[in-house]
């Protein structure tokens, strides 16, 4: 008997000794009690992190980078990746990552509860966690909003040489046209860029100078995303651009998120599940959605008193999975109809 468990023991120790040379080594032992996320989602520190941490005893360890160093990364160490979670922004890179094949199932009825359908991957690899809108900023002193209606009235010939817009060479862009792409096919989005391009827009590569332009006179109207607009108006309240809601009596306003999904290959599944089912609650929701001033993806939560302030407004509920979908066609068409001006993104 004593000698079995010697004999045990021994080779218990043989194969820890063995196991690098094997290739077991490989196998990185669960953390049970932290989670890893590779995150390009950059607005500063995440309250909603800490309040995670103090509610399960669960550490949140981070790694940050843009989404492409987060793909090229979680590609390069395959099994081998002690990441958890991939959070990031615009379904467009969640679809491309779900589509690499970099994140696994979420079986979560909290996740299915807590956010609407339409704002979470239809296969269930990522889900929403906060909602950006992409609409028309107006200067307040030069437009008056009845003259403004939809993205595609833009091409009216009043706005010519009144017009900021980013290339397509952005994310941002390519996911509103992938969704008008989804909506009214190839040939409607291309002519509505066709009649942006004709109205010969200032083309900027950075959403905050876009603003910056329309508040300096130097376009009247542009295309942003809302949040950039709050950060600037939380600083400066008599900033002179306001949002106006885009499509209200047609398809909505588009909307976008950002997100996250747990890895293939993650070691603490159950703690990532946990974090996601966690940020996708109402208390965590205000938290992570005011932190980058954007609304939160669940109804049940509120919304931060500066962007509260432009009112509720109809969403375009299609599936934010389009973004990606269509985003190379979007890009092809952007770039064939002439809104491309080769620079690279901020
Ligand atoms: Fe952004």
């Amino acid at each position: 008997m004593r000698f079995e468990r010697t004999r045990r023991r021994r080779l218990a120790a043989t194969l820890a000794l063995l196991a690098p040379m094997l290739g077991l080594g490989l196998v990185i032992p669960a953390h049970a009690n932290e989670v890893l996320i590779y995150s390009a989602r950059h607005y500063g520190q995440e309250p909603a992190f800490e309040a995670f941490t103090k509610k399960t005893g669960i550490q949140i360890k981070m790694l940050s980078g843009s989404t492409g160093e987060m793909f090229e990364r979680l590609k390069a160490e395959g099994e081998r990746t002690p990441a958890d979670v991939l959070l990031t922004v615009d379904a467009g890179n969640l679809w491309n990552a779900a589509r690499a094949g970099l994140l696994s199932k979420l079986d979560s009825p909290e996740l299915a509860a807590n956010i609407p359908a339409n704002l979470r991957d239809p296969e269930n690899r990522w889900v929403g966690l906060t909602v950006r809108a992409r609409t028309i900023m107006y200067n307040t002193t030069k437009v008056k909003p009845a003259e403004l209606s939809t993205y595609e009235a833009l091409g009216d010939p009043k706005w010519k040489g009144r017009i900021c817009l980013r290339t397509s060479s952005y994310i941002y862009n390519q996911s509103l046209l992938a969704t008008m792409i989804k909506r009214s096919g190839e040939p409607k989005t291309e002519e509505v860029v066709r009649g942006w391009v004709a109205n010969q827009p200032i083309l900027i590569n950075s959403d905050t100078k876009i603003l910056e332009s329309i508040a300096a006179g130097q376009c009247d109207v542009g295309l942003t995303n809302h949040y950039y607009l709050a950060r600037i108006l939380a600083k400066d309240a008599a900033f002179p651009v306001l949002p106006f809601w885009a499509n209200q009596q047609t398809t909505g306003t588009h909307v976008n998120v950002s997100g996250a999904g747990v890895t293939a290959h993650a070691k603490n599944r159950a703690n990532a599940v946990k974090l996601l089912e966690y940020l996708s609650s109402p208390e965590a929701q205000q938290m992570f959605a005011d932190v980058a001033f954007e609304y939160p993806a669940n109804p049940q939560a509120g919304t931060n008193p500066i962007v509260a302030k432009w009112g509720k407004f109809k969403q375009d509920d299609s599936n934010v999975a389009s973004a990606g979908e269509f985003q190379a066609a979007a890009t092809r068409l952007a770039d064939r109809a002439g809104l491309q001006i080769g620079a690279s993104a901020t």
